[in-house]
C-alpha cells in the first residue's frame, strides 16, 4: 500500500505514523501538514522528530499544508495535547527539514502521477484535501481511497456535543471532501470511544516493553491522560488516526460498516460540523418518507473494529 498521510501531527497522530512506518507492506510515500492541534510549525516539528524516534530521518518528505481553515478563525486543542501537542515534553529538533513544496500540489502530483495506486489518511482538518481538489479535482478519481477521520455517528462529539474535532476546525472543508466524489471510508470519534481506547493490559505492555518507542508513546501519551480523567472520570487512551491507519492498513479489523449519506453542517454555530450519518432511503421509500435523506451513498462508514487486534498492532 502506497499511503500520504495529511496530519495536525500532536501524540495520536504521531502514533499513526509510526504505526504506518512499521508495517511491513506499507510504503508512506510523503507526510502533509495542515492545520489543527498545535502551532502549525510545531506540527511539522512533531512530524519530523516521529520519523526521527523511529528510525526513518530522510526517508519519508515531511510538506507543510494550509495553515490556516478555509473560512474560519483558528482552533487548537492544546488544552488536550500540551502547548507543543507531546505533552510538553519538548524534544529537540530533528535533523531532517520539511520540503519546500506546498502540501497541497505535493498531494495533488502523487496522487495524479500515480492514478489508482495512493491511498490517503486524513487525520486532520480537512483543508489540504478540499484545497487539492478545488485545484485539481481530477484527484477525486486518480486517488485510490480516501480514509478519513472525522465526525461523529450519531452521538456525542469531542469538542462540542455536536461535533468532533477535525470536522469542527474546518466544516466547509469536511464538507466539500464529504460530497466530492471521492472512494472514502470514515471513521468517527463515536468509533473511537466503541473501538479505539487502548485496555489497561495492553498499556502495561507497551510501557514494560521499555525501548525508545514505546518511551516515546508514554511520555507523549501524558496530557491526553489528564485531560480525559477531567472529560471522562478516568485517564484513557483514545487513539482516532492510529485505528483509522491500523484500519486503512488492514481492512480485516472492520468488523462491521454501513454505505451511507454523510453531510456536514455549516450554517449552524450551535450544531457546527455536526456530521448527518444514515443509510439513504430509495425512491419508492423517499415518496413515503419525505424528509429523510434519499439517494445513492456517498461514504463507507465504519460502525465497528476489532479493539484487540488494532492494540496489538499497535
Ligand atoms: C481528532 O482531532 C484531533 O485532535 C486528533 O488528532 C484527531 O485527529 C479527534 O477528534
Ligand atoms: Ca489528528
Amino acid at each position: 500500500m502506497r499511503l500520504i498521510i495529511d496530519t495536525d501531527t500532536a501524540g495520536d497522530d504521531a502514533f499513526s505514523i509510526l504505526l504506518a512506518l512499521k508495517t511491513p507492506g506499507v510504503t508512506l510515500e510523503a507526510i502533509t501538514i495542515c492545520n489543527g492541534n498545535v502551532d502549525f510549525s510545531q506540527q511539522t516539528e512533531n512530524a519530523l522528530y516521529t520519523l526521527e524516534v523511529a528510525g526513518y530521518s530522510d526517508k519519508v518528505p515531511v510538506y507543510q499544508g494550509c495553515p490556516l481553515p478555509l473560512l474560519r478563525k483558528e482552533v487548537d486543542a492544546t488544552e488536550f495535547f500540551g502547548v507543543d501537542g507531546m505533552s510538553d515534553a519538548h524534544f529537540p529538533k530533528a535533523k531532517q527539514r520539511p520540503e519546500s513544496k506546498h502540501a497541497v500540489d505535493a498531494i495533488i502530483d502523487l496522487v495524479m502521477s500515480n492514478p489508482g495506486e495512493i491511498d490517503i489518511l486524513a487525520q486532520a482538518p480537512l483543508t489540504n484535501i478540499a484545497t487539492a481538489y478545488a485545484k485539481e479535482p481530477r484527484i477525486v478519481k486518480a486517488l485510490r481511497h480516501l480514509w478519513i477521520m472525522g465526525g461523529t455517528d450519531n452521538s456525542l462529539g469531542n469538542t462540542t456535543p455536536a461535533s468532533e474535532f477535525n470536522f469542527y476546525v474546518d466544516p466547509e472543508a469536511a464538507k466539500m471532501v464529504i460530497n466530492a466524489g471521492f472512494r472514502q471510508t470514515l471513521s468517527t470519534w463515536t468509533l473511537t470511544m466503541n473501538s479505539g481506547i487502548l485496555p489497561q493490559e495492553a498499556l502495561a505492555r507497551i510501557e514494560a516493553m521499555n525501548t525508545p518507542l514505546s518511551r516515546f508513546f508514554m511520555t507523549v501519551s501524558q496530557a491526553p491522560f489528564k485531560r480525559t480523567k477531567v472529560r471522562y472520570g478516568s485517564p484513557l487512551s483514545t487513539h482516532p488516526d492510529s485505528l483509522t491507519c491500523a484500519c486503512a492498513i488492514d481492512e480485516s479489523l472492520i468488523l462491521e460498516a454501513a454505505d451511507c449519506l454523510v453531510d456536514v453542517e455549516t450554517g449552524s454555530e450551535l450544531t457546527r460540523a455536526y456530521s448527518s450519518i444514515c443509510v439513504p432511503l430509495d425512491e419508492e421509500q423517499a415518496k413515503i418518507d419525505k424528509l429523510w435523506p434519499a439517494g445513492k451513498p456517498n461514504c463507507r462508514v465504519i460502525k465497528k473494529a476489532d479493539t484487540d487486534r488494532f492494540a496489538e498492532k499497535l
